[in-house]
């Protein structure tokens, strides 16, 4: 996974996939990102009740699929995604949603091609993820998910790894974690993929040591955090700056020239073209 800061703009992370233009965390987003042109993407493992890895966000899978309407799937209720079996989870559509509600407007726009051909689409396992990645040379962030106090907190991170390394790909992932003793433990088993430490809201003391304690390669702030003497104190010291969730072009080129690394954002179709236009 390099770091590589092109010349005069920040690397391009399509956020979940590129949300803003198909269903988030299925393999629809990672192609739309792809397709946008973004260097990478990022995405949210959950373990399921039988111990599987999925891509998903939220605890429950209402929002983003259709376990909730569909009359025959009541028994699923809550629809959590760590109380439900992998086979459970792969009879939901998780497309349909994004298509009927248009979340971003994007269909409307006509931003969205063959909007229809979303319906049905799984959420993925981490390993179709992976493979998606491999087999497309696109490079992927994978957040895990906290489980702290849920099913899966104490081999979580095992199972992540052991798959990035069943399918060769860590040179191709960057870890990341609000939950740092995750952090600690992929440091432990997998010197090797380089790990991204994610903070939101405040600051951990002495932000650049902390990183470095923790052998990290890249910070991951939530974007309101950065100031550029920060962004600065953190390229000095070997570590980059990945910052979410970036939507707002105005922002987009503060932080590019505060000399961020990447801006992980939801409309990656419309920062590529924007960045490459800007100088600097
Ligand atoms: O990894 C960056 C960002 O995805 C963290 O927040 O809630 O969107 O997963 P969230
Ligand atoms: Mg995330």
């Amino acid at each position: 996974f390099s770091f590589r800061t092109r010349e005069a703009w920040p690397l391009v992370c399509a956020h979940r996939g590129a949300r803003s233009i198909a269903p988030e965390n299925t393999l629809a987003a990672a192609k739309a990102g792809l397709a946008a042109g973004a260097d990478f993407w990022e995405l949210d493992v959950q373990m399921t009740a039988d111990g599987e890895l999925v891509v998903h966000h939220d605890d429950e899978l209402t929002r983003t699929t259709d376990a909730a309407v569909r009359a025959e799937l009541t028994h699923l209720a809550p629809y959590r995604a760590d109380a439900l079996a992998l086979n459970e989870i792969r009879q939901l559509d998780a497309g349909s949603w994004f298509v009927d509600r248009d979340p971003y407007g994007t269909i409307a726009t006509g931003e969205v091609e063959a909007p229809d051909a979303l319906r049905g689409v799984h959420v993925p396992t981490l390993r179709e993820a992976l493979i998606f990645s491999r087999d497309n040379a696109f490079p992927v962030n994978i957040e895990i998910k906290d489980h702290a106090g849920r099913p899966g907190d104490a081999t979580v991170t095992d199972k992540i790894i052991d798959c990035v390394r069943e399918l060769g790909m860590p040179r191709m992932v960057l870890l990341s974690s609000f939950n740092h003793g995750y952090l600690r433990r992929a440091r432990e088993l997998a010197p090797e993929i380089p790990r991204g430490v994610l903070v939101e809201g405040s600051l951990p003391e002495a932000p650049v040591r902390y990183a470095a304690d923790l052998g990290a390669a890249a910070f991951h702030p939530d974007h309101t955090l950065l100031v550029p003497i920060l962004v600065s104190a953190f390229r000095a010291a070997g570590i980059a700056v990945n910052t979410w969730t970036v939507n707002g072009e105005d922002r987009a080129e503060e932080l590019a020239a505060m000399g961020v690394n990447a801006l992980i954002t939801d409309w990656p179709q419309r920062f590529v073209p924007y960045l490459q236009g800007w100088e600097g």
